[in-house]
């Protein structure tokens, strides 16, 4: 299944040069919107792209090209997927609103499409007290965030050229970095295969086997223009033209969150004065998916929970009651290993960075309590 999907990927990627053509994807709207209107579904999309919305937005477009086909690709054609949705740029948030702030709304469980301002949490105490003294539970920590140049489109509207120039771009600023974050770029174009599967097998590198990404145009030229930077010691990493344009990603093992977090930050306050990101008053910071609008935060532990993980509903009660996702230890879709499991605050939009922060934390500290009453 995943070989296939790959050889798929490479000849699709061949065919295409990655290259967008706005006027061959307008053409597959009445296809897609056949296969989703017809076909059954559990998803965003399916509930809130009703025929009203459809025949609203149908023939709309983006300054930079984007039209509806580009926003429900992935959906209408993984009938199986949660969401369904992705954005065609920036812009699209607003072009095609009618669709995209319903599905904002029940993803992120609010009654309103808002964001407050960007804040990080008091200056002199970033910090989180150690959630984890004795090393019995926290694996490891990590907290990410994702960026969007300004005046770029997403992946289903790029072009190699300009996913190229935003690689430059990127690796100017990261560059610049000094101290703890100075690191080097490794590029996926020239990395060996046995490099690149080191970096996925340390949970440190992104992969191209999610259908849903590749079909809504995450894998469109791939591998050209991604890659990875890092510090020396694996602890500061951006990751190049993935999912979005960028994901700066913090983490290091144990449960030190608050030296996790600090060093994020540290590092988002020297990278915005490099580059402009995308962002909206209404939306927070613009990503390709609507689930990580807003303050783009997820911030994870790899956390021990073995007897909780007998009784699998009992732990997914608590993550739901503390607005917490969990996950597999090898990222989305995939399954808990050994009691081990990935979970993260679900929620990025219509809170701060530091309230997200405070999710997390909460929930891990409720998420400990319970394994340690466990029987
Ligand atoms: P994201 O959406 O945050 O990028 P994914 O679920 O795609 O997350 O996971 C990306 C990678 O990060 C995977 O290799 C995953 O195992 C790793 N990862 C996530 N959280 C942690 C953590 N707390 N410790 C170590 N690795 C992690
Ligand atoms: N499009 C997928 C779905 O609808 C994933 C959504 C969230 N994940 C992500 N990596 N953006 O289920």
């Amino acid at each position: 299944m995943y070989k296939k999907y790959c050889s798929d990927l490479a000849s699709q990627s061949a065919s295409q040069s990655g290259k967008s053509n706005t006027q061959e994807k307008m053409s597959d709207l009445p296809e897609l919107w056949k296969k989703l209107s017809e076909g059954e579904s559990k998803s965003l999309l399916k509930k809130h792209c009703t025929k009203e919305v459809y025949e609203k937005l149908k023939d709309k477009k983006s300054k930079l090209g984007g039209t509806l086909a580009d926003c429900i690709r992935s959906g209408a054609l993984n009938l199986n997927s949660g969401v369904g949705v992705y954005a065609c740029d920036p812009e699209g948030y607003e072009v095609f609103k009618e669709l995209l702030d319903p599905v904002i709304m029940d993803y992120h469980k609010v009654d309103k499409v808002e964001h407050p301002p960007c804040d990080f949490g008091p200056q002199d105490k970033l910090g989180f007290d150690p959630l984890d003294a004795t090393g019995e539970f926290i694996v490891s920590t990590r907290v990410r965030v994702g960026r969007s140049h300004e005046g770029y489109p997403f992946p289903p509207v790029s072009t190699d050229e300009q996913r190229k120039d935003m690689e430059n771009k990127t690796i100017a600023a990261l560059n610049t970095l000094e101290g703890e974050l100075k690191g080097k770029y490794y590029s996926l174009e020239t990395m060996t295969p046995e490099e690149n599967q080191q970096l996925i097998d340390d949970h440190f590198m992104f992969k191209n086997d999610d259908k849903m990404l590749g079909d809504a145009g995450g894998y469109n030229g791939w591998p050209k223009a991604r890659g990875i930077f890092f510090n020396d010691n694996k602890t500061f990493l951006c990751w190049i033209n993935e999912e979005d344009h960028l994901r700066f990603i913090s983490m290091q093992k144990g449960g030190d969150v608050g030296e996790v977090y600090k060093r994020l930050v540290s590092a988002i306050k020297q990278l915005e004065k490099k580059l402009t990101f995308a962002y909206s008053k209404r939306h927070g910071y613009l990503t390709f998916c609507p689930t990580n609008l807003g303050t783009t935060l997820r911030a994870s532990v790899h956390i021990k929970v073995p007897k909780l993980a007998k009784n699998e509903e009992v732990l997914n009660k608590i993550c739901a009651d503390n607005k917490l996702q969990p996950r597999g230890i090898h990222g989305e879709h995939t399954e808990s290993v050994g009691g081990v499991y990935d979970i993260s605050n679900k929620r990025r939009l219509g809170l701060t960075e530091y309230q997200a922060m405070q999710e997390m934390y909460n929930g891990i500290k409720e998420i400990i309590q319970a394994e340690k009453n466990a029987k």
